[in-house]
């Protein structure tokens, strides 16, 4: 049986199959594709009768999207009243069709998936302009709201804005047969914790699966970025803390909290971070079009620490955040990378390979473990030197003169690679200068035999060691270019499409 619009607004519901609704909404396959189940699901409601609760936002939006507007509320329990919204079927004949459909839930493959975790707090209110604007820039969103999240907000809202159902409850028969919580977990590109409670963080930094929230971030591989929110005490709890630490070493990222006045009367650190800074974290986060995917790449970050004796060391200012920085913007775009890092409190990427070592001579042997590569990038600040015949015993102070340290040069890693006889299609090195960085960097490239320079001015004027944002300059054999100051995390960014260009286009 065919309705038309006026027909589905007006109609009596109660006399209406579900197998003619389907019939309107294009048949199985579509009702499948509007509401992102699977074929037992559209069985499932078959069988009862009824839509899920979740469809009127999405037969809603199916009809908005083609300027047919109905209270989504009343065209959701098509089954008990009959819808009494307003239609404008003359101008739209047929607005459950294909397109409509399309229009407001299909996914195309480029669109970012979101699986948002609104946890319960204050300032789970905040999470729904986050929606918003998540759906502004086009990103699917999916949203599990825990059960402490679902005391200050509702799923309706949450849906209403996402466009989706709300995810709730782990032992729900009907959500595993639309969406398993496996399913849930692996589909997104990206899972928020927004905001993340102290009760959240501490679960899920103990492993715990015991709610959907928990054992979707336990199940999932995507990357995860958390937001907290939370009382001041609460946030500097040192139970709170370790969990936070439990969490960067896994390679959780995390925005915020910022400091202000808070809605408990308090003022401190623990506010939710503004929705469009998780936005731009976010980006950062958000994985490529795998365009180096099945590409090996070697990158090294941070200091290297020589010692002195058993409990002195040199060491140099890098905090490796830019080395990280690229180890990550490579990994999202596909490849696959080994990351060796000297003592470093950067957190480690995700899905990289990381391998800690402290000297020269250690990152030099674990970078050749991690040959052959198609690509080496050497970031790390390596010593120069190392102090010859260093101990295990800490070097005593005496009344005499000071002790006299005797200096070795350590290996050269970058010449060693640029030489190696499995030599990477591509090497880049370093460079940190104060004076004349461009021509001392032109140097170090024909020096070294690598393809590509990143030189940067560490003079006082330019904070680089530490800092989250660099200035350099790219020497290749065709000249020199200068890529504005920017975020450490951009430069990454301009690296990666580099060198994608170059081994796409040569
Ligand atoms: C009014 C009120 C406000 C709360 N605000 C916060 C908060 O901002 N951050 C937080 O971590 N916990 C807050 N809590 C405590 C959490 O709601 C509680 O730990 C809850 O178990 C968290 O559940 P969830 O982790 O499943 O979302 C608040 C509790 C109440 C009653």
């Amino acid at each position: 049986m065919k309705y038309t619009v006026s027909q589905l607004v007006k109609y009596d519901c109660k006399t209406m199959k579900i197998d003619d609704i389907i019939e309107q909404l294009g048949g199985a396959a579509a009702v499948q594709t509007l509401l992102g189940v699977g074929p037992s699901a559209v069985s499932n409601y078959r069988l009862r009768g009824a839509f899920p609760e979740y469809a009127r936002v999405r037969i809603w939006q199916a009809l908005k999207a083609r300027g047919v507007h109905v209270n989504p509320e009343t065209l959701t329990d098509l089954h008990d009243q009959p819808p009494s919204g307003e239609s404008n079927s003359a101008s739209n004949p047929n607005p459950l069709n294909q397109t409509a459909i399309g229009q407001s839930n299909a996914r195309h493959p480029d669109t970012p998936q979101i699986l948002l975790i609104i946890s319960g707090g204050i300032a789970a209110y905040k999470a729904l302009e986050l929606i918003r604007r998540m759906k502004d820039k086009g990103w699917a969103v999916r949203v599990i709201l825990t059960k402490g999240g679902s005391q200050f907000i509702t799923p309706l809202s949450v849906s209403a804005l996402s466009g989706d159902k709300t995810y709730t409850d782990l032992f729900s028969l009907t959500d595993e047969a639309e969406m398993g919580h496996i399913r849930l977990a692996r589909d997104a590109d990206l899972v928020i914790i927004a905001p993340a409670s102290a009760n959240m963080m501490a679960r899920i930094s103990h492993g715990m699966a015991d709610d959907l929230a928990s054992t979707a971030v336990l199940a999932t591989g995507a990357p995860i970025l958390i937001a907290p929110a939370m009382n001041p005490f609460m946030w500097a709890n040192p139970a709170t803390k370790a969990n936070t630490a439990v969490l960067k070493s896994r390679g959780i990222a995390f925005i915020g909290p910022d400091s202000g006045d808070m809605a408990c009367g308090e003022d401190g650190a623990g506010r939710l971070a503004e929705p469009m800074a998780i936005i731009a974290e976010a980006e950062k986060m958000l994985p490529g079009k795998g365009q180096l995917q099945g590409k090996r790449v070697l990158v090294t970050s941070g200091p290297t620490h020589e010692p002195i004796d058993g409990v002195r060391y040199i060491a140099n200012k890098s905090s490796g955040k830019q080395g990280h920085a690229i180890a990550a913007a490579l990994a999202r775009e596909g490849a696959k990378v080994t990351l060796v890092s000297g003592p470093v409190t950067e957190p480690p990427p995700a899905s990289v390979q990381v391998v800690a070592v402290t000297t020269a001579q250690d990152m030099l042997d674990a970078s050749l473990a991690a040959m052959p590569a198609d690509i080496a990038i050497c970031a790390a600040a390596v010593a120069d030197w190392s102090v010859d015949g260093a101990g295990a015993s800490k070097l005593k102070k005496t009344d005499g003169a000071p002790p006299q340290l005797n200096f070795k040069e350590n290996p050269d890693i970058l010449a060693t690679i640029s030489s190696h006889q499995q030599r990477p299609q591509l090497v880049i090195g370093f460079a940190a200068e104060t004076d004349d960085v461009i021509a001392y960097a032109k140097a170090k490239r024909a020096r070294k035999g690598c393809d590509w320079i990143l030189a940067n001015d560490v003079g006082q004027d330019q904070p680089v060691f530490g800092a989250d944002e660099n200035e350099v300059h790219l020497i290749t054999a065709s000249g020199a270019s200068h890529w504005p100051r920017m975020s450490k995390h951009d430069v990454a960014k301009s690296l990666t499409d580099a060198i994608i260009k170059e081994l796409t286009h040569g």
